[in-house]
């Protein structure tokens, strides 16, 4: 059967994974979907090339050392961000295993990149709009065999990308923590790869090594790293001093450092009311260094070197949001 770009098929295995319930009725209604695939087809399936085109346009991914620190908050409030700003943004959720951008955003996607891979969806059907604009590929939660994605299919998964970036200028990737080889190479895919850390040393020592990881790569960037739940500015300017003295120190890297976002309770409130924080205190601290993250990456930030952003923070009041935000 011929391959188009969009169509995920090559990667199917019949390895068994653990597989969602709605993935287990639908195999059951349709039937001779737990049918075993011969080794041989297998064998071929992985000699086969991945669909020609990468996605031209640029892409972010969002990752982290150790889980937990926020990484999806980041992703999802940012895309909406840059969307005010007229950025024509998608989500990937790259966290396979265990995907929450959907639960974030409080979109209940009736096809995922489960549908993609191990089944006969197209990646252009699995799409959907989310709010203010922004479009998604959802993932799923509880499928193992998608959350140890090899570097072969996360290739095939990127460059399916390539089908649906038309109306896209920008690609956001929810990449999973830790230093496994899908999350690497989702990384290696991005023009600019943002490290999440907390100030927590368990969570920036991950960071470091997830940058050590990731510098043995190549790269199209230096990975940058983003300081989310600080107390304060100077604490998070602090966590990225240790870090970047001994990416010098050891590695030899400049790591830029994109700045930070205050620990504020607005965020698992929004959580719980599966809203974007954005949307939901548009005027609260985070929200605030989230517009200024989003500043950064459209490239308005920083004005010097060293320098986390444009100005120092301050909370944001309906006088001073920036036009079109
Ligand atoms: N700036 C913040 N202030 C307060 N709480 C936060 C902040 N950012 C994230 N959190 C909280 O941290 C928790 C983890 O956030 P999130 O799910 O975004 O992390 P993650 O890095 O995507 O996790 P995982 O590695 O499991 O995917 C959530 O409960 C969220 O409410
Ligand atoms: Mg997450």
């Amino acid at each position: 059967m011929p391959r188009e770009p969009g169509d995920l098929r090559l990667m199917t295995s019949t390895k068994t994974g653990v597989v969602s319930k709605r993935r287990v009725r639908e195999r059951g209604a349709k039937g001779g979907r737990g049918q075993k695939t011969s080794r041989a087809t297998l064998a071929r399936r992985h000699t086969e090339a991945p669909p020609e085109s990468r996605p031209r346009r640029k892409v972010i991914a969002v990752t982290s050392g150790k889980g937990g620190v926020g990484k999806t908050n980041i992703v999802t409030n940012l895309a909406i961000a840059l969307a005010r700003q007229g950025t024509r943004v998608l989500v990937l959720d790259g966290d396979l295993g265990l995907a929450n951008v959907d639960l974030l955003l409080g979109i209940s996607p009736q096809y995922d990149l489960q549908d993609a891979i191990l089944g006969d969806r197209r990646i252009e059907d699995i799409v959907l709009e989310g709010p203010e604009g922004i479009r998604v590929v959802p993932a799923s939660s509880g499928v193992e065999e998608l959350a140890n994605l090899d570097e072969y299919r996360t290739e095939c998964l990127l460059r399916s990308l390539a089908s649906v970036e038309a109306d896209t200028d920008l690609i956001l990737i929810d990449a999973p923590s830790g230093i496994g080889s899908h999350a690497v190479s989702l990384s290696q895919a991005a023009d600019e790869i943002i490290v999440v850390t907390t100030p927590e040393p368990t969570a920036f020592s991950d960071a470091y090594a997830m940058i050590k990881v990731l510098s043995q790569r190549p790269l199209r960037c230096t990975p940058a790293l983003l300081v989310n739940q600080a107390n304060s500015e100077n604490e998070a300017s602090e966590v990225a001093r240790r870090v970047q003295s001994v990416a010098k120190r050891f590695l030899n890297l400049e790591v830029p450092y994109w700045g930070f976002v205050l620990a504020d309770e607005s965020v698992p409130k929004s959580v719980i009311r599966q809203e974007p924080f954005l949307t939901t205190y548009p005027y609260s601290p985070a929200s605030s260094c989230i517009l200024r993250l989003a500043r950064r990456v459209l490239g308005q930030g920083p004005e010097k070197k060293g320098d986390p952003g444009p100005g120092p923070y301050r909370l944001v009041t309906p006088d001073t949001i920036p036009e079109g935000v």
